[in-house]
């Protein structure tokens, strides 16, 4: 069918090659392209020889210029950003001056400031419109199957969802005392900010890790979890029909918040510059360099993520409970495809979404949240392609 260009060879970015490899009616051709030419090249080695088709190259993904170049070389179809959050608006520029559909799994962040909002992307909607194409925003878990859950259930059982909750529970164990699962320094980020939820229209702030309930996952057990601020709470209190509050939480085990708080309170995660020995570094982006990479968490990382969605609200006058999520194991992921499940579980839908928009099924000029189209197709491709989702109509609720 297409041509992918796929920015980043990280730990997701890894899991897009082999999916889109896995999908090469779709993915004919993909080009790997990266700041580091070598894992580019390493990716490729590892999956040559099939249907799909793969070439790598280099590119600074801040440069708007040297992305342009890149992506007038390999003409493809949709460029598939698993770069980092800074990328996000200059690769978008590329797009818009090529005339090339986009799509990301985080939302835009400035370097030098840890605040998630969809305000500088969707500023792009009237341009991508006026261009013709499309930008398809958070397709990875979450933000990604999240909203197309939550669309699900508006479209099949719901008139109106009043309450979601969305719980992120991760039981894997990787043998270090720290480590994180993703990128350590937006990670870190996100934990140590400010919680925030959406309460009538509102949103209302805590302190970092301030509210913490405990949940019986399925097939995992027990956890704790605090609620934390994250960015599909903003489009889809805006695209689902009558919500009243929408929280998400987060499993975090005390080893992790304990090893998080000594960091905090040594100035290990501040992402102020500081001097060294006649140098500026990054705190934080030090830590990065010092803490095992996640890619290498793969072959060392047993038991389970569930990621899901409790949704609470009415279908003909009658109140109605309903609970989506996916469970997915950290070792059945290595084994098929060398990364451990959280790179999974966001490289898959960022190929799906990627593969809904080259086939038209999701194509639209303009710039959209994933909820914001039909979820019907992007959920039997879960099934298809490795996270199958589950559901229940009489889930435990969080208080
Ligand atoms: N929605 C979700 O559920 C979800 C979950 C997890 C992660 N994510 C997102 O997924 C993305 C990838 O995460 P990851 O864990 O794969 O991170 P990662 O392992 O750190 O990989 C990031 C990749 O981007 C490359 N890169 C960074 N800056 C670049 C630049 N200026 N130009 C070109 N390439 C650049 C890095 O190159 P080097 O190799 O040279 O460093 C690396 O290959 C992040 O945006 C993360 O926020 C989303």
């Amino acid at each position: 069918m297409g041509k992918a260009l796929i920015i980043g060879a990280g730990g997701v970015a890894s899991v897009v090659v082999h999916k889109c490899c896995q999908n090469s009616e779709v993915f004919e051709e993909i080009c790997i392209a990266s700041r580091t030419k070598s894992k580019c090249d390493a990716l490729k080695a590892k999956l040559d020889g099939g249907k799909t088709r793969i070439q790598t190259a280099r590119v600074d993904a801040d440069n708007v210029d040297e992305l342009i170049t890149l992506i007038e070389g390999f003409k493809p179809d949709i460029v598939i950003n698993v770069a980092l959050p800074y990328q996000d608006l200059t690769i978008m520029d590329a797009c818009l001056a090529t005339k090339t559909d986009y799509v990301d799994t985080a939302n835009y962040e400035p370097l030098d400031t840890a605040k998630f909002e969809y305000k500088w992307q969707w500023d792009y909607r009237e341009r991508f419109e006026r261009a013709g194409i499309t930008a398809l925003l958070g397709s990875g878990f979450d933000p990604g199957v999240t909203g197309v859950f939550c669309a699900y259930g508006a479209k099949h059982y719901f008139d109106e969802i009043h309450y979601i909750d969305i719980l992120d529970a991760n039981a894997g164990d990787h043998g270090y005392p720290f480590a994180t699962n993703f990128n350590p320094e937006i990670n870190i980020r996100e934990v140590t900010a400010k919680g925030s939820y959406i309460e009538n229209g509102k949103w209302i702030e805590t302190e970092p890790l301030e509210i913490k309930r405990v949940y019986d996952f399925p097939e995992i057990g027990e956890k704790d979890m605090y609620l934390l601020h994250h960015e599909e709470l903003e489009s889809l209190a805006i695209n689902i029909n009558g919500i009243k509050r929408i929280r998400f939480f987060m499993t975090f085990s005390e080893k992790y918040l304990t090893h998080l708080k000594v960091l905090e309170n040594v100035g290990m995660t501040s992402i102020v510059p500081i001097d060294f020995e006649g140098k500026k570094i990054v705190p934080l982006q030090f830590l990065k360099a010092v803490l095992p990479d996640p890619a290498s968490l793969g072959p060392r990382t047993k038991g389970k993520t569930n990621i899901g969605c409790i949704m609470r609200g009415v279908k003909d006058g009658v109140s109605k409970d309903y609970y989506l999520y996916n469970v997915c194991d950290h070792e059945e992921c290595y084994k098929e495809v060398g990364s451990q499940a959280v790179s999974y579980t966001t490289g898959v839908p960022a190929m799906i979404g990627a593969s809904m928009v080259m086939t038209g099924k999701w194509k639209k000029p303009g710039v959209y949240n994933i909820e914001e189209f039909d979820p019907d197709p992007f959920m039997e491709a879960l099934n298809k392609f490795g996270l199958p989702w589950k559901e229940s109509f009489s889930p435990k609720l969080v208080d």
